[in-house]
């Protein structure tokens, strides 16, 4: 049973306009597949009458059901395994090496799904800070779903076995029946809120480290780009964005320099949240690297997109964390790829 051209049109337009997320023709079998147990739950056979019931009125509730229904949420622990050893191995020392060192750590963890990535941050943290820094770290994604299980912290035996290294299941996380559930001090340190990227970040800004992973590419160009400006907008000057293995800055936006550690997935803020250029150096050398050197940026061909909304304040909190680095964090971490 195929989906009728003039549904197909409308859901891929809906979704375009809510979440920027692109349905290229083609993808009528992931709406319709979707959007099935949407439609009976509310009583429909088929999605075409049930699209075609919502579309005139577009309910809040309902364009979020179909919006979220839309969302790809595969995630893992430790995804790619490179971006969190350069978070420890790069990142956190090229932060404590500004002047006044690193007090304080703020990062986000945008698109984060059910929550792996930010407790896989949080683990990272745990043993790459030490006490004489405080950590917050925000998760967001647009999907409230994802986010009320990701703060929940269980996760099944399948999903602690793809990505996460023993030693770290047996420190962070505690039995809960046949799943795992986060240990409460590594909950805690995780603040999760429902945000759009293409809206404006609502809480605060002031990030030193983004990760913003295997979501531009739902995007077009526009959005895209329009995004990375918004997300620019929130880092501290000098403060890094980290991007999934497939996704660049390059030739969408000239605010950011590539550095070349974590298979290129990690880019250093020009600007930042009050467009001043950054008063930092990049990386400082670690004793067993060779100096790092920013790859040169490209121009902006296209033009930024997409409304501001006003900003609110931070709801995140402080945590102090331990010192102690374990050696998973030199050695490559299993991930999966998309
Ligand atoms: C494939 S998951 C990536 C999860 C995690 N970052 C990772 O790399 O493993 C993509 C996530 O982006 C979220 N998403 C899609 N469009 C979004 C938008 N406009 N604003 C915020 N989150 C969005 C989805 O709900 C989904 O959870």
């Amino acid at each position: 049973m195929s989906l009728a051209p003039d549904v197909f049109t409308y859901v891929a337009d809906l979704v375009q306009r809510r979440a920027g997320i692109q349905l290229d023709t083609g993808k009528e079998y992931l709406v319709e597949s979707r959007l099935l147990p949407l439609a009976q739950e509310a009583g429909h056979a088929r999605v075409d009458t049930y699209v075609r019931g919502i579309r005139g009125i577009e309910r809040p509730a309902d364009v979020q059901a179909v919006v979220e229904a839309l969302t790809t949420n595969e995630t893992s622990f430790f995804r790619d395994g490179s971006p969190f050893t350069a978070l420890a191995d790069d990142i956190v020392p090229a932060l404590r090496s500004r002047p006044g060192g690193l007090p304080r750590m703020r990062v986000w963890s945008a698109a984060c799904s059910t929550g792996q990535e930010p407790y896989s941050i949080a683990m990272t943290l745990a043993d790459a800070v030490g006490p004489e820094t405080s950590v917050e770290i925000v998760a967001t994604d647009l999907n409230q779903a994802v986010l009320d299980r990701a703060a929940q912290g269980v996760y099944s035996r399948l999903e602690t076995n793809r990505g996460l290294p023993s030693a770290m299941l047996v420190r962070h996380f505690e039995a809960d029946g046949t799943s795992w559930r986060v240990r409460e001090d590594l909950r805690r340190q995780v603040t999760f809120l429902r945000h759009n990227l293409l809206e404006s970040p609502p809480f605060g800004g002031g990030f030193d480290v983004v990760f913003l992973r295997n979501v531009l590419i739902y995007f077009d160009l526009p959005v895209k780009q329009a995004v990375l400006d918004r997300v620019l907008t929130a880092m501290r000057p000098g403060g890094y964005l980290v991007l999934g293995a497939a996704e660049t800055t390059i030739g969408l936006d000239d605010g950011w320099e590539r550095v070349p550690v974590a298979r290129g997935a990690v880019y250093r803020a020009l600007t930042g949240a009050a467009g001043t250029t950054s008063p930092v150096r990049p990386f400082l050398p670690t004793p067993a690297r060779a100096p790092l050197v920013p790859t040169p940026t490209v121009p902006s061909p296209f033009t930024t997109t997409g409304t501001v909304p006003a900003v609110v304040p931070s709801a995140a909190h402080a945590a102090f964390l331990p010192t102690a680095r374990p050696s998973h964090l030199s050695a490559p971490v299993r991930g999966e790829s998309r």
